[in-house]
């Protein structure tokens, strides 16, 4: 029997780990640090959120840990390197988010081109008058060029739904693909050419040292003043005052966004108040399905994991050797 440390009640997969003492945090908000802390002593196993800071200091408190098991796709919260010198392997939940993150990406994108969020103020507000023929005049999905930042596996999904919409697209990351880029019929752009070239921009590549900041001021300065970008990545990959100077000024036309940095982004932040700036919070990948899926996931890289197999989606294969 192991000890299982879990950082929020499981939305699936419970059942599967009678038999292991498992303390779960139940409370609905994150498992508090100086909690994490005094229980991770104990733990042969976690299994955590992204909302949860997994570092060096508090690895050198798990002397029983045997593996981390992230309930998410994204890392970027855990210390990766310092948990493959320690030999913990770290699961993650690729795959089964996938198709569900792009739909939030094209929700956003059909959102924020069609201008669906600022109509909504205005009714919302009573400032609808009579039908006009220039009023809340947008782009068009059909026959515009999308560029997708990270063609990894929700920048494909996304790049397939916008064929579907008559779109060009255009991709760039840190090397080309070219099998994907005859499959999926999208072409590579340096990045800089990338934004200079877009009628809308969708981000979907993972932080990391070469990804964070990479939405400065001069990446919008660079882009049309038509365009428009949708962020479902992480906030941190764009540098938060130059979108709000961005959009301020009309340098871009508008902005749909699953994550911000800060996250949660305060209700008295300027890009809360634009009326050309749509913000969710962080649900790209919450749909009753996926949850589940992803949870049953986290499941299997924790037992893996504490049965001493090799955990299958692991974000540290190099533990390994
Ligand atoms: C992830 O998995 O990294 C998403 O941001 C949350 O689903």
């Amino acid at each position: 029997m192991a000890t299982v440390v879990v950082t929020r009640a499981l939305v699936s997969g419970a059942d599967r780990l009678e038999g292991h003492e498992v303390r779960t945090w139940s409370e609905d908000r994150p498992i508090p640090r100086d909690v994490l802390e005094s229980w991770i002593g104990e733990a042969d196993g976690l299994l955590c959120m992204l909302t949860d800071r997994i570092d060096a200091p508090l690895l050198d408190r798990a002397g029983r840990l045997r593996v981390i098991s992230q309930c998410a796709v994204g890392v970027d919260n855990i210390d990766l390197k310092a948990c493959t010198e320690r030999g913990l392997p770290v699961g993650h939940t690729p795959d089964v988010l996938t198709e569900t993150t792009a739909d939030t990406a094209f929700a956003l994108l059909a959102a924020a081109v069609r201008r669906v969020p600022e109509g909504m103020r205005e009714v919302a507000e009573g400032r609808w008058r009579e039908w006009s023929p220039t009023h809340l005049l947008g782009g068009d999905l059909h026959g515009s060029t999308l560029g997708i930042v990270g063609l990894g596996r929700i920048g494909s999904a996304v790049a397939r739904r916008a064929q579907g919409f008559d779109m060009r697209v255009l991709y760039t990351g840190p090397s080309r693909k070219p099998l994907l880029e005859s499959r999926l019929r999208v072409g590579f752009r340096p990045f800089e050419e990338l934004l200079v070239q877009c009628d809308a921009i969708v981000v979907t590549a993972p932080s990391r040292e070469s990804t964070r900041g990479m939405f400065d001021r001069p990446a919008f300065e660079a882009m049309s003043r038509h365009a428009v970008f949708v962020n479902v990545a992480r906030g941190d990959l764009v540098d938060t005052d130059a979108l709000v100077w961005a959009l301020e000024t009309g340098q871009i036309s508008g902005a749909a966004l699953d994550v911000t940095d800060p996250e949660p982004i305060p209700a008295d932040h300027p890009l809360v108040s634009m009326p050309n700036c749509l913000i969710v919070p962080h649900i790209g990948s919450a749909s009753r399905r996926t949850r589940a899926a992803m949870f049953e996931l986290a499941v299997s890289n924790l037992l893996e994991g504490l049965e001493g197999r090799r955990v299958r989606a692991c974000a540290n294969p190099a533990v390994y050797g």
